[in-house]
């Protein structure tokens, strides 16, 4: 048991005072403050009553740790709804399923998190407009994007390319909400360019010009290939994008949240976002789950490969949650998509691999597959490559980290968590040539 865990127990935290992340009651270097007993009655000769007892003294308050964050409510959205042991997910009261199943757009849900209802058809097409009117990137970062590094990590283009549209923004420090807002669209709008630029840039091909007439989900097949894609691979990017928009205070909307509560700006907080998106045990594990289905290679080999992994206590990934007890209800959708995908690219052994990764999690550790699980299928049967996957999770979240934002800016409050001091206390300096 942790040093940390076992201080776990009652009691409230205090907040920071003297720049210090402790409270000052717990007894770690700071006295905590006596009980003072009850004032002595004055002495009287004739004692008819006796003297009220001290009241006991109060139990000392020790803090309460939450190792990341875990349980913790750090503040209040209208946005989603992760309902972690039902398996549900809802955007502004909308359970993603019907979503889905009713055929909202991406750009349906995208005006649906800013706006906090869905569009009118006139609304959408305005929307629309404006995204597809922002499809283009300052010659600065067309540059940046043709001299990178032809390996680099696509993650790391993106987070450098987001934070320099910040660079280029004209409209200045002024952050009200209608201006972020454009700010907003044009994040989401440039996003994928500044991906599929990157990968046509780094494989020496040309940079096709944008679109105005593709959706955003054709629109970035479009880029990555320089083709028209079928309505098909269209739909099923739009409803990978949809179930991937916005998913309450995970890792990388918490962190940006936290920088723009700052009130730094939302290009901050957007790179901010995309660093921690990278992650493998956030959006990273996407292309972790296509590495492990290339390494285990044909279904035969699944059981001898997932209990080697046990046994050593590494992670399987695109298994377990942290919010979800039961299924996550992306997954579904994706393993539908998943299943027709590769059944009709006469490649049913990605989908096997991972029925049988799926069945053996769920029986030995009692944990589902997580929206990348099946995900990472999707991408691949469309002819995506590996490193775009988390970017492609970037694109979509971006609808939901922007509205986030612009949440948080609405009712700002500066997120300042404790920590408890847990190192050695009034050291002297000895000097260095001693040491
Ligand atoms: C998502 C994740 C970080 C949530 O983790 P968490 O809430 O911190 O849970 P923990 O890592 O503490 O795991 C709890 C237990 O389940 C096990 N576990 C969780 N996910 C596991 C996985 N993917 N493979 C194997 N064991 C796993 C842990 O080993 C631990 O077991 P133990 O109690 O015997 O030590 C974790 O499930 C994970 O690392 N998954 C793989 C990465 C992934 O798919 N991330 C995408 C999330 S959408």
């Amino acid at each position: 048991m942790s040093f940390l865990k076992k201080l776990f127990g009652g009691g409230e935290q205090k907040s920071s005072c003297c720049g210090h992340d402790h409270d000052h009651s717990h007894g770690h270097g700071h006295s905590a403050p006596q009980p003072q007993p009850a004032a002595a009655a004055a002495p009287s000769a004739a004692v008819t009553s006796p003297v009220p007892a001290p009241e006991p003294a109060p139990a000392p308050k020790i803090p309460v740790v939450h190792r990341g964050l875990e349980g913790v409510y750090a503040n209040e959205s209208k946005l989603s709804d992760v309902q972690g042991d039902e398996g549900k997910l809802y955007y502004l009261g909308y359970n993603i399923d019907e979503l889905v199943n009713s055929h909202v757009s991406f750009e349906e849900v995208i005006f649906l998190l800013h706006k906090y209802k869905l569009p009118t058809r006139t609304e959408l097409e305005e929307i629309e407009a404006k995204l597809r009117a922002r499809r283009s990137l300052p010659q600065g970062i067309i540059d940046f994007l043709t001299a990178a590094p032809k390996n680099a990590d696509p993650m790391d283009v993106l987070r450098t390319g987001v934070s320099m549209l910040g660079l280029y923004d004209t409209l200045g420090n002024d952050s009200d909400r209608t201006l972020n807002e454009d700010r907003s669209l044009a994040i989401i709008a440039k996003i994928p360019l500044i991906i599929g630029y990157y990968h046509r840039a780094r494989q020496g091909l040309s940079l096709p010009p944008v679109r105005l007439d593709l959706s955003e989900a054709a629109h970035f097949l479009y880029l990555i290939t320089g083709e028209e894609p079928s309505a098909k691979a269209t739909k099923t990017l739009d409803i990978a994008y949809i179930i991937h928009a916005e998913h309450g205070m995970n890792a990388s909307t918490f962190s940006a949240r936290v920088t723009v509560a700052t009130l730094s700006d939302i290009y901050s907080a957007i790179t901010s976002a995309i660093g921690t998106l990278k992650g493998p045990l956030h959006g990273g594990a996407n292309e972790g789950v296509i590495h492990m289905l290339e390494e285990i290679g044909s279904p035969d080999k699944v059981d001898s490969w997932v209990e080697e992994r046990l046994a050593k206590k590494e992670k399987i990934m695109g298994i377990g949650h942290r919010v979800y007890k039961v299924l996550d209800p992306r997954a579904p959708h994706l393993r539908a998509m998943a299943i027709k995908l590769t059944e009709e690219l006469g490649e049913p052994k990605w989908i096997q691999m991972s029925e049988r990764i799926a069945e053996i999690m769920r029986t030995r550790k009692k944990l589902e597959a997580n929206v990348d699980f099946y995900s990472a299928t999707v991408y691949h049967s469309l002819g995506i490559p590996t490193d775009l996957f988390t970017p492609i999770f970037a694109i979509s979240r971006a609808a939901g980290w922007t509205a986030q934002v612009l949440e948080q800016l609405d009712d700002n409050r500066l997120y300042r968590p404790l920590t408890l001091y847990t190192g050695p206390h009034g050291l002297k300096v000895t000097p260095i040539d001693q040491r």
